[in-house]
């Protein structure tokens, strides 16, 4: 009964060929399919979906068949910016410019592929009004698999096993998704796209270095940053982990020496009311100073890191802070592992004070560019009488906010990694949401892995690895 707009046609495919590790595979694409019936921005409120051929001629890839293949989710995501669908093919620009794409390997591997684009900060329709500020991407994403669900029985791909991927923006948008599965906040923005009815929850999450809990993401920045001046910047234009990135160096003058002190201070009261613990069942609280378990605690997972290097037989020469004795790491000194990777963002990190960051035009409205969206910073805006976003809108982008709240239907199964070296957000952000999650008893894979700075999908073969794994543990999987 193809009723509407929203129907896969099996017949509307495009043969290509994908080449991974000198073997070609042959695949069925549906390029550019539009997701909901009342599209803003129909480039962008599409998807590319790429399906082995095996899977048409009654045979299995990777062990997984037409019927079992799980879905993955991989969105493309940068900076906030507009995202188009992936594509199999390898990728033009960027620092992964001619590397095998992630797409293409996942079908080497028997996943059914769907890479939905979605709407982003700068997006203008024809009379000038935004059309992608928050929460337009988190919208689109759940739409994309509204219409997966809405399709299963017509297309190959098992749409109870959804598994989202995505870096930095794209990896708190994967986030998202997985948090805030079915939750009626969305429903009124769904409908009115045109998205199709029924559920949106998702089996699981990969989310790399996700730039998420923008809410708290100034003050864990200064927690972690407080004791460091000099640092090297990117332009906004340049914060997509896409783009190559050019950097700007200086040093905080003293009102924002000021703002880092003030910012600081904030973080150990949220933590302390999250009442979080961690895996080992201690509660991770912080005083006054930032000092305590949840330091500790971090402490641990940057130390786990350096310990599994030293254990593939690599050397950690020149990581003076770190104490390593007879082979294990010992210690480490934070503040100079800090200083060590330096600072990438002045105070406040995120709401900036003159409305310059990618996430104030990420929460700007129709009408309005950019917005505030921190008490802190709408109080200490130098913007003039700049007003702030809706609170619940900047909740909608929280995937923090969803974790226990009983509206939401969770994946049951996350991988979140944010290296070492990365200074996009503090490390205490992915950490904390990592923790809440396996505080609801969900099955969370954490890990932050050695010298990494901001980037994704630089492990794929550890990535399938554990898709395999939690895919063989979904319900009703049949292997
Ligand atoms: C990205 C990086 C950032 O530093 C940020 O604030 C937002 C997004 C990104 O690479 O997607």
């Amino acid at each position: 009964m193809p009723d509407d707009a929203l129907v896969f046609h099996p017949a509307h495919f495009q043969k290509q060929e994908v080449t991974v590790n000198d073997q070609t595979i042959a695949v069925r694409a549906w390029e550019n399919v539009v997701y909901v019936r009342q599209p803003v921005d129909a480039k962008y409120q599409a998807m590319n979906i790429y399906v082995p051929e095996a899977y048409f001629q009654g045979a299995s890839v990777g062990g997984y068949t037409a019927e079992t293949a799980p879905i993955f989710l991989p969105n493309q995501v940068g900076g906030y910016m507009p995202a188009l669908p992936g594509t199999a093919q390898p990728p033009v620009q960027g620092p992964g410019a001619g590397r095998t794409s992630t797409i293409a390997q996942a079908l080497a591997r028997g996943y059914v592929v769907a890479s939905p684009g979605a709407r982003g900060r700068t997006l203008q329709g024809s009379d000038g009004r935004y059309t992608g500020k928050a929460p337009a991407a988190i919208v689109d994403l759940k739409a994309a698999v509204r219409w997966l669900h809405h399709n299963d029985a017509r297309m190959p791909g098992d749409a109870r096993k959804i598994i989202s991927n995505g870096t930095s923006a794209g990896g708190a948008l994967s986030a998202l998704l997985g948090a805030s599965g079915n939750h009626p906040d969305y429903a009124a923005a769904l409908r009115a796209l045109g998205a199709a009815e029924g559920r949106d929850d998702i089996f699981a999450v990969s989310a790399y270095c996700p730039i998420t809990n923008l809410e708290q993401a100034d003050a864990a920045y200064e927690w972690q940053f407080n004791g460091v001046r000099d640092y090297t910047k990117m332009d906004i234009r340049m914060l997509d982990y896409h783009v190559e990135r050019k950097e700007v160096p200086g040093t905080l003058d003293a009102a924002q020496m000021a703002t880092s002190a003030a910012l600081a201070p904030l973080f150990p009261a949220y933590v302390n009311a999250l009442g979080l613990r961690s895996p080992q069942g201690q509660a991770l609280t912080l005083n006054a100073q930032g000092d305590g378990p949840f330091k500790d605690y971090v402490q641990s997972l940057v130390m786990a890191s350096a310990q599994q290097q030293l254990d593939a037989g690599q050397s950690l020469a020149g990581f003076d802070w770190l104490r390593v004795e007879g082979g294990k790491v010992r210690g480490m000194d934070f503040a100079a592992y800090v200083r060590a990777i330096g600072r990438a963002k002045t105070p406040p990190a995120f709401d900036a004070l003159d409305l310059s960051s990618g996430e104030n035009q990420l929460f700007g409205s129709a009408l309005i560019d950019k917005l505030h969206f921190t008490a802190y910073s709408t109080r200490h805006s130098t913007a003039g009488d700049a007003p702030a976003a809706d609170a619940s809108t900047v909740r909608m982008m929280n995937a923090m906010a969803y974790v226990g709240d009983g509206k939401a239907t969770a994946a049951r199964h996350w991988r979140v990694r944010h290296g070492t070296h990365d200074r996009d957000t503090s490390l205490a952000v992915p950490v904390l949401l990592a923790t809440a999650l396996h505080g609801q008893g969900l099955d969370v894979d954490l890990a932050l892995p050695w010298n990494r700075p901001h980037s994704g999908d630089y492990d794929l073969d550890e990535l399938f690895a554990w898709m395999a794994k939690v895919a063989a543990a979904a319900p009703g999987a049949q292997r």
